[in-house]
């Protein structure tokens, strides 16, 4: 079969918070930009598929979790941080929260406003968002740090405009799977294959910017997707569309995606920005 003509992986050696894989567009990205680590091209063209497609299972996994978290939470302003569809946004509304919700996305801000019409959305980035200090009581943000290349910038924004006492949940994509070849694909103008800028944020990286802004841990769940008990299927022939890899080599290899099942596919934070 041949091998797609992806650009190339781009790794380091050493280090934290290491990219795996960037489309050359991504790389003149600036932190100020909405298009802030080179998502912004994918998730155009995933707009319309996303809600479909339910996250490959990541939506079941960190739904309980984050309704859990904030079972105790009483309605006030709540930021879905880079909201896509409206996901959270639509979770939060649900609970009578005021909801405001960002992302660099402009085709995923139409469908979250759909969705959420007593919403307030805006295209801005993670590490500038156009709120002030103090003004929000909760924030989620879901599956959207694997696309930023530094956690402290984006942190310290959800710390800044977040009241005393406010709640931060994350859900993102476990930096294993990000390291088993988890990334999101689109095409170029040219209908080439890319593959946008995805990053590696281990355990540590969270808790090093979290801790140094006065965000402490309540919680921390790392979830599979997957289930580990169910028989064998009989083994695919085909690996199939690259788009769709590394999820159709599962079905390739059945005993593989078995064992690699029981990583976790999502890490799931609580932390709460300290009483002034
Ligand atoms: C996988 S989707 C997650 C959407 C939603 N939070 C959910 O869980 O369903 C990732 C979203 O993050 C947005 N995004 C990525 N990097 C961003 C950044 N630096 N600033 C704002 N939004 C960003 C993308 O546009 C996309 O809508």
């Amino acid at each position: 079969m041949p091998v797609p003509n992806v650009p190339p992986i781009t790794w380091r050696e050493s280090g934290a918070e290491q990219p795996t894989r960037g489309a050359p567009a991504s790389t003149s990205a600036t932190p100020s930009t909405p298009r802030l680590g080179g998502s912004g091209h994918a998730y155009e063209q995933q707009s319309a598929s996303y809600d479909t497609e339910a996250g490959g299972g990541l939506f079941a996994a960190d739904e309980p979790v984050v309704a859990e978290y904030l079972s105790d939470r009483e309605p006030g302003v709540a930021l879905d941080a880079a909201c896509g569809t409206g996901r959270f946004a639509e979770f939060l509304a649900g609970r009578r929260h005021q909801v405001i919700g960002v992302d660099s996305s402009p085709d995923m801000l139409a469908h979250a406003r759909r969705r959420v019409p007593d919403g307030e959305f805006h295209v801005a980035a993670l590490d500038q968002l156009p709120l002030p200090d103090g003004s929000v009581d909760v924030i989620i943000c879901a599956l959207a740090l694997v696309h930023v290349p530094r956690l402290q910038p984006v942190l310290a924004e959800f710390a800044r405009v977040l009241r005393p006492g406010g709640d931060l949940v994350i859900s993102d994509v476990h930096h294993k799977v990000v390291t088993r070849g988890s990334v999101i694909k689109a095409r170029g103008p040219g209908g080439e294959p890319r593959i946008a800028a995805t990053y590696r944020h281990g355990l540590g990286d969270y808790l090093r910017a979290a801790l140094s802004l006065g965000l402490q841990v309540r919680r921390c769940e790392e979830p599979t997707a997957t289930g580990t008990g169910a028989p064998l299927p009989v083994p695919a022939g085909e690996i199939g569309d690259w788009r769709y890899w590394p999820w159709s080599m599962m079905g390739y290899l059945p005993s593989a995606a078995q064992a690699a099942g029981r990583w976790p596919s999502l890490v799931i934070w609580h932390f709460q920005l300290s009483a002034a």
